[in-house]
């Protein structure tokens, strides 16, 4: 059985975890300090955002080398000794991998600006003007404007599905295949465990660079990523074939590889699942508003359309954070155990992000303060919320850093901090914890295919094995029929078995074993 196979995960985003030197950045010493939390909670995975050496212009989703670690965040001695205490605590390590771009300060990308030329011209994506000298296409970048900047030395385009200072990779090129196998090997023999790869749908183009169409209706010019479809600029057939190559070189090592993978509608991932990635995450909750309705569909939705099961997230470093979104306060934190209760039954790898265990909502950033390029050009999709440092324990800088934080933001109450938090046996860190023992508890008498069980609109409800989990996203008491003898092994809120019928109360989740 492969290690993920009844696991869970955590995010860190590094810059913000824990700070061992005092210049506000999160470091692998603050990281490997911290290990011991992430132990006690109870998780089996740590994903660690992008580390590696970068201009930081998309704070690490801008690499400059794929094989060191950046100063801010210390040294390849520093990731290995990381490596190995997360090793000794049983965490297997997953590391966040950046192939569809590098930095504009990669080696290769400067090379390549020396002209036609360059050995490592053709590890970017160059086009010739379109005869109106202006970009070669329609293609728009997600960070806004278009998806082409002009070298002026050579008078060709490169392309950019992000910044300009984030030049797209050529997948064509198969010097770019070999050098990326490389560079997993390099981390396979360190030690890594597994690899988030950044937005994985998009590593190739069509090699017709025609236009994309744009949306119909949209009723002006195309101007934003949004508002075109993307026939020809994500989601290609070669792209699979990259990570078709990849599982053969991971293959018999246990190491997993899960995709960033958006593609719309969920029945399209198929293909990426099949003898590619092992895992891609379900991001289908993150755009919906707060509703027991849709969420329990949606789930059920996706868990039959992907049997062998998805990186489950409630959040992440590029969305706001859960219990914001799920309308804050206790209530907030409610809705999100009841919605781990949910899903920590569901085939697949569930993934908390840092700060979710504490019930953190969106920390405060102002305007002055705002550092995410998302937010600069569209304040309402900024990501810095989510990014604002750990609270550890109470006192200066709450214990993320000695320093100023590399993002400044309100101060958060000293409830809010791990340490006040673990003493309270109420408190959405004692919860969580809780939760995720009781997963673990059950988790021999958990396997095989979701059952779905009958039960009333806005709750999740289903069988697996011998351990049911239910779970009341609504804000009223709901019945369940549980046919069978259950004992609640956990319950996030008030849960009662009469007979087979179980109560749940408001916002609340539960997992329950077959009696025997
Ligand atoms: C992914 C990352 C995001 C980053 C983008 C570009 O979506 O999660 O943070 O900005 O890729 O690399």
């Amino acid at each position: 059985m492969s290690w993920w196979a009844d696991a869970v995960g955590y995010e860190v985003y590094l810059r913000s975890f824990a700070d061992s030197d005092g210049d506000g950045v999160g470091d692998f010493p603050g990281l490997t300090k911290r290990l011991d939390h992430l132990a006690d909670l109870g998780i089996d995975a740590v994903w660690v955002t992008p580390f590696y050496p970068s201009p930081q212009r998309d704070f690490g989703y801008d690499v400059a080398d794929y094989c060191d670690v950046d100063p801010a965040f210390g040294t390849l001695e520093q990731f290995d000794e990381f490596a190995a205490r997360a090793h000794e605590l049983g965490l297997k390590v997953v590391i966040d991998i950046v192939p569809n771009h590098s930095s504009s300060e990669h080696p290769w990308f400067r090379s390549a600006l020396e002209g036609k030329d360059s050995p490592h011209r053709d590890h970017y994506v160059w086009r010739d003007p379109a005869p109106d000298g202006g970009p070669p296409n329609n293609w728009l970048a997600i960070f806004g404007g278009p998806a082409w900047t002009l070298d002026e030395a050579s008078g060709q385009y490169y392309m950019h599905l992000f910044l300009p200072e984030q030049p797209d990779l050529n997948w064509a090129s198969p010097a770019v295949h070999r050098a990326f196998e490389q560079v997993l090997e390099f981390w396979m023999a360190r030690g890594v465990d597994g690899f988030r790869i950044d937005v994985a749908h998009s590593l190739c183009e069509d090699r017709s660079f025609a236009d994309n169409p744009p949306k119909p209706g949209i009723g002006r010019e195309p101007e934003d990523f949004g508002d075109l479809l993307h026939v020809h600029d994500i989601d290609q057939p070669e792209t699979i074939e990259v990570y078709r190559s990849w599982r053969r070189l991971v293959a018999d090592r246990d190491v997993l590889l899960i995709g960033e993978v958006y593609v719309d509608p969920a029945p399209a991932m198929d293909k990426y699942v099949d003898d590619a990635l092992h895992l891609t995450f379900f991001f289908g909750l993150n755009p919906l508003e707060w509703d027991p309705v849709t969420f329990a569909s949606t789930l059920r939705e996706a868990t039959e359309s992907l049997p062998d099961g998805w990186g489950w997230i409630q959040g992440s470093h590029d969305e706001h954070r859960a219990v914001t979104r799920f309308g804050g306060g206790p209530e907030g934190v409610e809705r999100s155990l009841a919605l781990w209760a949910a899903l920590f039954g569901l085939p697949g790898m569930p993934f908390l992000f840092q700060g979710e265990e504490l019930g953190l909502e969106n920390g405060v950033v102002a305007p002055e303060h705002v550092l995410d390029p998302v937010g600069k050009r569209i304040p309402e999709d900024g990501r810095d919320p989510c990014r604002t440092p750990m609270p550890w324990e109470p006192g200066a800088g709450h214990g993320f850093s000695s320093g100023e934080p590399w993002l400044i933001s309100e101060t958060r109450t000293d409830n809010e901090t791990a340490s006040v938090q673990a003493g309270d046996p109420e408190s959405p860190l004692s919860r969580t914890r809780a939760l995720l023992d009781a997963r673990r508890s059950t988790a021999g008498r958990r396997g095989g295919p979701v059952d779905w069980l009958d039960a009333p609109e806005g709750v999740v409800a289903y069988r697996r094995g011998e351990v049911a989990h239910v779970a009341n996203l609504t804000d009223g008491v709901v019945t369940v029929a549980l046919p069978g003898p259950w004992d609640v092994a956990h319950a996030t809120g008030e849960a009662v078995l009469v007979g087979d019928r179980l109560e749940l109360g408001a916002r609340t989740g539960a997992i329950l074993g077959v009696v025997a």
